[in-house]
């Protein structure tokens, strides 16, 4: 069966990126609500979540939906998993790290990936088997093999999940441990710039699948590994370690 392709689905993501930056202009008036402790949403994550699942569902009315703001529809063999605007508290505040995320899913196999960053002007594309591009051109992750001269990111969900076993020791054993250390504020741009070279590991917990499925396809695709904080080849968004291949191990030992 045929699959839509990424020609099809990057005029969609660009569409709903110019959507998002024009609710960009009227930051002050924005609706925003707290929809869980610390987790923001506003009427753009809603009104750019509903634009893609118009025009995806136009591309092919079989395949269904796993959106964060609206979740699932019913026929979940073939999905889109949508993040709206993953970084919406950068997005509040004007900031230029947030990015639209979307992955297709086949019976279970992530096939394709798409992370729109408006501000930033970037689009990575991967697709299973065929590589990972940025603007159109292709990306590899770093050969950077020494801890001490890596550049790694993180996030913080799990501490607006209250979870006792936080990020904050781990972040500090690696830090101790690592030339340089960025929050960006998007998961999925932090799961790209690991593609692109920029960082050579990411790691987070507490995670969902919508804030990674776009983005592991274009890391994998651009030579990252993707497992769990053990390193075994899972993926379980509430446990991500992406690097660029040659720090696993290290990193592994100080998860
Ligand atoms: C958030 C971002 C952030 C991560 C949070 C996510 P959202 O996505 O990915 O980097 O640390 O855990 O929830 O909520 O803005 O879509
Ligand atoms: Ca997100
Ligand atoms: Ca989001």
């Amino acid at each position: 069966m045929s699959q839509p392709t990424l020609a099809e689905i990057t005029p969609i993501i660009k569409k709903a990126g110019a959507l998002a930056l024009k609710g960009c202009r009227s930051l002050n008036q924005l609706q925003v609500t707290e929809k869980a402790p610390r987790d923001l949403v506003t009427e753009i994550d809603l009104q750019v979540e509903e634009f893609l699942i118009k025009a995806l569902s136009k591309l092919d009315k079989s395949i269904g939906f796993f959106g964060e703001e609206t979740g699932q529809s019913s026929s979940q063999e073939r999905r889109w998993i949508i993040d709206p605007i993953d970084g919406t508290h950068s997005f509040v505040r004007g900031q230029y790290f947030w990015a639209i995320s979307l992955g297709l899913e086949i019976e279970g196999t992530l096939r394709l990936g798409a992370v729109y960053a408006p501000k930033l002007k970037d689009l990575y594309l991967g697709e299973l088997g065929k590589g990972a591009t940025k603007n159109g051109l292709p990306i590899q992750a770093s050969k950077v093999a020494r801890l001490d001269q890596a550049m790694v990111s993180t996030g913080f969900a799990c501490l607006r999940a209250g979870l006792e076993n936080h990020n904050l020791p781990r972040f500090s054993r690696i830090a101790q441990a690592t030339m340089g250390q960025r929050r960006f504020g998007s998961a999925a741009l932090d799961i790209c710039l690991c593609a692109d070279g920029q960082v050579d590991a990411f790691w987070e917990q507490e995670l969902n699948l919508y804030d990674i499925a776009g983005g592991v396809v274009i890391a994998k695709e651009a030579g990252c590994r993707v497992t769990n904080f053990a390193g075994e080849e899972v993926l379980n968004p509430k446990e991500v370690l992406v690097t660029n291949g040659l720090l696993t191990k290290p990193l592994v030992t100080l998860m």
